[in-house]
C-alpha cells in the first residue's frame, strides 16, 4: 500500500472512531458482548428444520443487579453484511424485552439449505448498550423431501432368516468440475452409517442417524465437507450397519411371535445429498441413486447394538472410499420403491411421506449426536487365566474400547468381551448381560488399532482373549460416548462417599443417553423405559442440558401413542403399542411429566404447545377407562413402584409392607398427571381447559381421600411410598398432612430405619421430607450405609448407580441376574434432592428457565461444606456453604438477569438481585429444623 493511501485510510478510520465514539458510548464497565449464543439450544447448528428457529444468548454483566432491558437481534445472509450491522433477513430493532432465550426469529422465511449469520446488543437498566456479540450461525436443512433429489438404495441382496447379515459398503465417485467454495452433505439411513469422503471419515457422529419409529420418521443430519473436496475425483464411501432398524434390540424375546433382529426393516438403507457449490456459481448435486455400487464383502461381517462387531480384517478393501480403487466386483445397487415399509407383523401407525412420497418424514436430528465425549485408561491389568487378560477401566460406562493390536499375524482372532462387574475369581461375570454378548471380534492380520463402528456396550470391565503376546495396560483405551448434551452440573462437599455419589449419578446418566432416555446400557434390554425417566428427569435436568435431548425423545413419545391416548412404556416403542407394554400407571404418565419437567427447567413454550394435545389425550384415555376416577381398569403391565423393598433379598427382611398398592399408585399419578395438564393448559392461556382438568385433578383427589384415606389417617397400604407420593401429588387436605408425614417417618422403623421405597416413591419421599421440616431425617437416610441405602454400593466400590437397592450384597453375592444391572439411573434420582436441599438450588415454576428461582441451602447431615453450581438457561447459580465454629458462611451467585429468593435455614427469606451474596448464620442452623434466635447478618 502506498504511503498516500495509508494515511487516507489511517484519517478514514479516525473519523469512524470519532463517529462510533458519538453514536455509541463506550459500554460501562461490567457490560460485556452478549455470549453463549445459541439457535434452539445448540451452538451454530448445521441443518436445522425449525421454521422459526428460537435464538438465545447469556447477556454479560458482573454488576450486581445486572439485567437486559432490551435487545436487537441482526440475522444476516452472509457475514460482511452482519459485520456491517446489516440485518438484510431480520432486523428485530430494538425490542424492550428482559427476555435472553427463546427469541423467535421473525425475519424473511428462510428456505432449505440456506445459511444465516446472526450477533445480538443489549441494553442495561440505564439503557446503554452492550457491544455486539461476537457473530453465530446456523443453516437450514432439507426442508421439502422433494429437496434430497436423491433415492433411497440398499444392496442388491435379499435377506430372510434371523441370522445377521453382513451390512453394505457404498461407494460412488464424481468430479465437482471445478474449484468448489463449499460442500455440504445430508444423509441419513435406516439403520446406522459411517461416511468417509477421500478416504477420510466425516464428522465424528456415533450411531447416527440415531433412533427414531423409523416407520415415522428418521432423521438426518448436515455436516459441511468443504475441506474434504478435491480437483478431479472424489468419492464418497458409506458404511451401513444394522443398529436399531435391523439388528437385534431389547426384549423382543419376550414378544409373541418375536423375533431377535429386522424389527423395523430387512436391511440397512442410506439416503445422501452432496450439494457442491461451485466457484463459477453453479451447484452440482450427488445424490444416493442407482449408480452407485456396493458390497457386502467388506471387513464388518456382524455389526449388532446388543452383540457387537465382527471384523475381519483379511476382508478389508484398502482405498474402497478413494479415488483409483477397482470396484469392478462391487454390484450396483438397488434402489429401494418403499423405503422404510413398516414389518407387516408389526402394526404400527402410517408413516407420514418421505422422499417421493414415499418412506418415513425426514427430520433434521434436533439435539446433540452421540459423541465420544471421553477416553478412560486402564487403572489394572490382570490375567485370571493363561492368556486371558483382564482390563479394569476404573469406572463402569458405556461406548466400546480401542485395542492397539501388535503384529499379529494373519488369521488370530482377537476376542473382546465386557462386563460390568466381575466373579470373585477376577473373571468376568456375564449371567446379568442375559442374552447380550457384548462381544467384538477381530481377525487379523494387523499392527494396528481396532475400534468397532455399530455397537456399544455397558461394561467396566473387558476381556481380551486370543492375543499370542501379554499386552500392556495402555493397550487398550475405554471411549465414553452418549448424547452429547452439554453438562451443567457440579456439586462437591466435606463427605467424600456423596462426592463419589454425584460422580455415580453423572456416569449412569452419561451412559444412558444413547439417542434416548435409556434404562441400562448392557443387557438385552437398552429401551427408553418412561417410569425411569419420569423419576430422574429433574436430577438430569440439574447435571445436563437436557433441552434438545427432550426436544427429541418427546417426538419418540409422541409418536409411540396410540390413537386412543395410550402412551408406551417404552419410546421409541418398536412393537405395537396398541398391543401391548402402554398404559402403564408412572410409566405413560412420563408423556406428563417429562415435558412438564423440561418446561420449568427451560421455559420452553413451544415443546408444551406441541404437546398439549397429546398430554390431553393420555388423561383423558385413563379417565375414559375408569369414570370413577380411581385408576382401576387398563393398567397395562402394571409395574407399580418398581424394585421397591419388598423386592430385596436380605436375611430378615419383611417380604411385605413396603410396596404401595397398585391401584392407589395407579390413581394418585392419574391425579398427577391431570394436575399437570391443568398447569400446561393455564400456561398456554387455554382457559377453559385450564379450568376443566383442575376440576378433574380436584375430583380424582377427592376420589383418593374417600377411597383409600381412613377416618385415623392411614393411607391404603400405610407405606412410606403411599405418604410420600400422596404429600408430593398434595392428594391429602391440609389437615392431614402432618399425619401423613409422622405415618411415613415411623414406618421407616419397620426397616429398621431404612427407606423402602421404590422408583417412583423414592424422590418424593426425601422432598416432602425436606419441605416438612424434617430435612434431619432426608440427610439421615442420605448417609446411610446399610442396605437399602445410596451409600451401601458406593461404600462397596460402586461406580455407577445399580437398579437394585440390593444388586450386589456382601456375603450373598449378586442379585437374580435376570434383572440386575449397575447402571440404572432411577434410584439416582436423590441428585435432584442434592441439588435441591444441599445446595438449596430450585426452579420456580412460575418464572421457568430459572429466570427467577429459590435457594434453600440447608446445611445438616453433619458436612461441614457443600459447594456447587447448576448453570441454567440463564447463567450459572453457584452455591456453597462452610460451618466455620459457631457460624455459617453462605455463598451463593445469583446471574445476570435473573433474580432469587434465599430462605435461610433460619427460616428468615431475602430477595436477591444478580450478583454474588453472602450471609453468616449460627451454627444451630445445620439443624434445619432448629428455632434460631438471631436474624441472619449480611457482613
Ligand atoms: C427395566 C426397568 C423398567 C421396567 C419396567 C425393566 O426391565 O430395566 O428399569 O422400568 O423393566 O418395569
Amino acid at each position: 500500500m502506498s504511503p498516500c493511501a495509508t494515511i487516507v485510510m489511517l484519517f478514514a478510520l479516525f473519523l469512524c472512531t470519532c463517529l462510533l465514539a458519538q453514536t455509541a458510548p463506550a459500554p460501562p464497565a461490567g457490560l460485556g458482548p452478549p455470549q453463549h449464543l445459541r439457535c434452539e439450544y445448540l451452538v451454530n447448528p448445521l441443518g436445522i428444520d425449525a421454521a422459526a428457529p428460537r435464538l438465545s444468548w447469556l447477556i454479560t454483566d458482573d454488576r450486581r443487579g445486572a439485567r437486559q432491558t432490551a435487545y436487537r437481534v441482526l440475522v444476516a445472509g452472509d457475514a460482511a453484511r452482519l459485520a456491517r450491522d446489516e440485518g438484510d433477513r431480520w432486523d428485530s430493532g430494538r425490542v424492550e424485552s428482559s427476555e435472553t432465550a427463546h427469541i423467535v426469529y421473525a425475519g424473511r422465511p428462510l428456505c432449505s439449505k440456506e445459511r444465516v449469520w446472526w450477533k445480538v446488543q443489549t441494553w442495561d437498566a440505564e439503557g446503554r448498550c452492550s457491544p455486539w456479540s461476537a457473530a453465530a450461525k446456523w443453516s437450514m436443512g432439507l426442508l421439502a423431501p422433494e429437496d434430497w433429489g436423491a433415492e433411497w438404495i440398499g444392496d442388491a441382496r435379499e435377506v430372510s432368516g434371523i441370522d445377521p447379515a453382513p451390512p453394505p459398503m457404498f461407494r460412488k465417485s464424481f468430479d465437482p468440475g471445478g474449484p468448489i467454495t463449499r460442500a455440504t452433505v445430508y444423509i441419513t439411513a435406516l439403520g446406522l452409517y459411517e461416511l468417509r469422503i477421500n478416504g477420510r471419515r466425516v464428522g465424528d457422529h456415533i450411531l447416527a442417524p440415531e433412533w427414531t419409529d423409523y416407520a415415522r420418521r428418521v432423521q438426518y443430519q448436515t455436516y459441511d465437507v468443504t475441506d474434504l473436496i478435491r480437483a478431479g475425483e472424489n468419492v464418497l464411501g458409506v458404511q451401513l450397519g444394522d443398529g436399531w432398524y435391523c439388528g437385534r434390540i431389547g426384549l423382543t424375546q419376550i414378544v409373541p411371535n418375536g423375533r431377535p433382529r429386522r424389527i423395523y426393516g430387512d436391511h440397512p438403507q442410506l439416503l445422501l445429498r452432496l450439494e457442491i457449490e461451485r466457484r463459477d456459481g453453479r451447484v452440482v448435486a450427488v445424490v444416493s441413486d442407482g449408480s452407485w455400487k456396493s458390497t457386502t464383502e467388506g471387513p464388518i461381517r456382524v455389526a449388532d447394538l446388543l452383540d457387537g462387531e465382527i471384523y475381519d480384517a483379511t476382508r478389508e478393501q484398502p482405498g474402497w472410499d478413494a479415488p483409483g480403487f477397482d470396484d469392478a466386483s462391487w454390484t450396483p445397487v438397488r434402489v429401494i420403491a418403499r423405503p422404510g415399509e413398516p414389518n407387516p407383523g408389526l402394526n404400527g401407525p402410517a408413516a407420514p411421506p418421505g422422499v417421493g412420497g414415499r418412506g418415513p418424514a425426514l427430520v433434521a436430528q434436533p439435539n446433540e449426536p452421540i459423541r465420544i465425549t471421553r477416553e478412560l485408561s486402564p487403572v489394572a491389568l490382570t490375567e485370571p487365566q493363561p492368556g486371558v487378560y483382564v482390563f479394569d477401566l476404573g469406572q463402569n460406562t458405556a461406548g466400546w474400547c480401542r485395542l492397539k493390536l501388535r503384529k499379529l499375524p494373519a488369521g488370530t482372532t482377537v476376542t473382546l468381551r465386557h462386563a460390568e462387574v466381575l466373579n470373585p475369581d477376577g473373571t468376568l461375570y456375564t449371567a446379568n448381560l442375559r442374552s447380550a454378548k457384548q462381544t467384538d471380534q477381530y481377525t487379523g492380520p494387523g499392527d494396528c488399532t481396532f475400534e468397532p463402528h455399530f455397537t456399544y456396550h455397558g461394561f467396566r470391565y473387558v476381556e481380551v482373549t486370543g492375543l499370542p503376546y501379554q499386552p500392556a495396560a495402555t493397550d487398550l483405551t475405554g471411549c465414553v460416548f452418549h448424547s452429547a448434551a452439554p453438562e451443567t452440573g457440579g456439586f462437591e462437599c466435606s463427605e467424600p462417599l456423596l462426592n463419589r455419589l454425584y460422580q455415580n449419578i453423572v456416569w449412569t446418566q452419561r451412559a444412558n443417553l444413547t439417542s434416548i432416555p435409556t434404562d441400562c446400557p448392557q443387557r438385552d434390554e437398552r429401551l427408553g423405559w418412561m417410569g425411569d425417566i419420569l423419576a430422574f428427569a429433574p436430577t438430569a435436568c440439574f447435571t445436563m442440558d437436557m433441552a434438545a435431548f427432550f426436544r427429541k425423545w418427546i417426538l419418540d413419545v409422541r409418536d409411540a401413542q396410540t390413537s386412543d391416548g395410550r402412551y408406551p412404556d417404552f419410546a421409541p416403542h418398536p412393537f405395537d403399542p396398541a398391543t401391548r407394554f402402554s398404559s402403564v400407571p408412572a410409566w405413560g404418565d412420563a408423556g406428563v411429566f417429562v415435558p412438564w419437567t423440561a418446561y420449568v427447567w427451560y421455559g420452553d413454550r413451544r415443546l408444551l404447545e406441541e404437546h398439549f394435545d397429546s398430554a390431553r389425550r393420555w388423561v383423558d384415555y385413563v379417565h375414559a377407562q375408569n369414570p370413577d376416577l380411581l385408576w382401576k381398569n387398563s393398567r397395562g403391565n402394571d409395574y407399580g413402584d418398581w424394585l421397591n423393598a419388598d423386592t430385596l433379598k436380605l436375611a430378615g427382611w419383611p417380604a411385605r409392607g413396603a410396596e404401595v398398592p397398585k391401584e392407589v399408585f395407579g390413581t394418585m399419578f392419574f391425579a398427577r398427571s391431570t394436575q399437570l395438564v391443568a398447569r400446561m393448559a393455564e400456561v398456554l392461556g387455554r382457559t377453559e381447559d385450564a379450568r376443566r382438568y383442575a376440576a378433574r385433578a380436584d375430583e380424582i383427589r377427592a376420589a383418593i381421600q374417600r377411597a383409600y384415606v381412613q377416618p385415623d389417617g392411614v393411607l391404603t397400604g400405610d407405606t412410606q411410598a403411599g405418604y410420600a407420593i400422596a404429600l408430593a401429588f398434595d392428594l391429602l387436605p391440609a389437615e392431614r398432612q402432618d399425619e401423613a408425614l409422622r405415618r411415613m417417618i415411623a414406618a421407616f422403623d419397620r426397616y429398621g430405619g431404612n427407606i423402602s421405597t421404590g422408583f417412583h416413591s423414592t424422590i418424593c419421599l426425601m422432598n416432602e421430607l425436606t419441605g416438612r421440616g424434617r430435612a434431619d431425617e432426608a440427610y439421615r437416610l442420605l448417609l446411610n450405609r446399610t442396605l437399602p441405602s445410596w451409600l451401601y454400593p458406593v461404600e462397596h466400590g460402586a461406580t455407577t448407580i445399580w437398579e437394585r437397592w440390593d444388586g450386589y450384597v456382601e456375603g450373598r453375592g449378586f442379585q437374580d441376574p435376570g434383572m440386575n444391572s449397575f447402571a440404572h439411573y432411577a434410584y439416582g434420582c436423590v441428585g435432584e434432592w442434592m441439588f435441591r436441599t444441599i445446595l438449596g438450588i430450585n426452579p420456580d415454576e412460575q418464572q421457568p428457565g430459572f429466570a427467577h428461582f429459590t435457594l434453600r441451602p440447608l446445611p445438616g447431615g453433619g458436612l461441614t461444606w457443600a459447594r456447587g453450581y447448576y448453570d441454567s438457561l440463564n447463567g450459572r447459580i453457584e452455591s456453597a456453604w462452610r460451618i466455620d465454629g459457631d457460624r455459617v458462611q453462605l455463598a451463593v451467585t445469583v446471574p445476570a438477569n435473573t433474580s432469587a429468593t434465599l430462605i435461610l435455614p433460619t427460616g428468615e427469606t431475602r430477595e436477591l438481585a444478580a450478583g454474588r451474596h453472602t450471609a453468616v448464620i449460627p451454627n444451630a442452623a445445620q439443624r434445619p429444623n432448629a428455632v434460631i434466635p438471631n436474624a441472619a447478618q449480611q457482613p
